[in-house]
């Protein structure tokens, strides 16, 4: 079996990475979350008091760039890799809903793009990834041998995110989480820099009405017919 790179693209809370960690998983492929990428350099900005409700000082955050290191490192108690920013695991810190508020300014600035792309195409130079965002496919790697498109109802992804969030005791209004990830849509796929939006080799993907097995199951089949 040749190695391939499996880019997932789509909007918020689709089921990307749940989709991506099987697929890699089953076989013995690398994942990487970009979105956790994005999420850190975000958290790296709050911290850093650059990005606030009234404020946003980009040029700061610019001139900061070189100073941000990001690293996915495998742990495999849990079978996947945390996010860590500056040698510190930010895993936890990344997905509260503070930093899903943000993490789409964040991401609309060329410059931070074009950092965490350019480490992207590198980890992926080998193949043998699953990858998932909202540029894979478009941007990053533009030549991945299959590329899947991911939707869902937007109520259908404010309420797997919602569940998520109440599993980590994170409480959170329901109303909050539905506003966060339609605003997300809204700003990923108007941006200028590298918008989302379905790449003409795609496969699209609607799991409003799927299960995870049903889901992982037809991606298989996908695979199987390029490998
Ligand atoms: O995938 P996740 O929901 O964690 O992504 C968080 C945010 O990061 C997205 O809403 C988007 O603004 C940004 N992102 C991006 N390009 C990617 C991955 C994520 O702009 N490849």
């Amino acid at each position: 079996n040749k190695k391939i790179t499996i880019a997932i693209d789509g909007f918020s809370s689709t089921g990307k990475s749940t989709l991506a960690k099987q697929l890699a998983n089953h076989l013995g492929y690398a994942y990487v979350d970009t979105g956790a990428m994005y999420r850190a350099v975000t958290f790296f900005t709050m911290q850093n008091g650059y990005i606030n409700a009234d404020s946003f000082d980009k040029e700061t955050l610019i001139n900061s760039l070189p100073s941000i290191k990001l690293q996915l490192k495998f742990n495999p108690d849990l079978g996947f890799a945390e996010m860590y920013l500056n040698d510190v695991n930010v895993e936890k810190e990344i997905r509260t809903i503070e930093v899903s508020n943000f993490v789409s300014k964040v991401a609309e600035i060329s410059e931070v793009r074009a950092k965490l792309v350019e480490q992207q195409k590198e980890m992926g130079k080998n193949k043998g990834i699953v990858m998932d965002g909202r540029d894979i496919g478009t941007v990053v790697f533009p030549d991945a041998e299959l590329k899947i498109f991911m939707t869902a109802g937007a109520d259908t992804r404010a309420q797997r995110r919602f569940d998520e969030l109440q599993e980590k005791g994170d409480s959170v209004a329901y109303e909050e989480v539905l506003k966060n990830v339609e605003e997300r849509d809204y700003i990923d796929t108007h941006r200028k820099d590298s918008p989302l939006v379905m790449a003409e080799d795609a496969i699209e993907i609607d799991n409003s009405y799927l299960t995870r097995e049903e889901q992982f199951k037809v991606v298989l089949e996908l695979v199987k017919e390029v490998i």
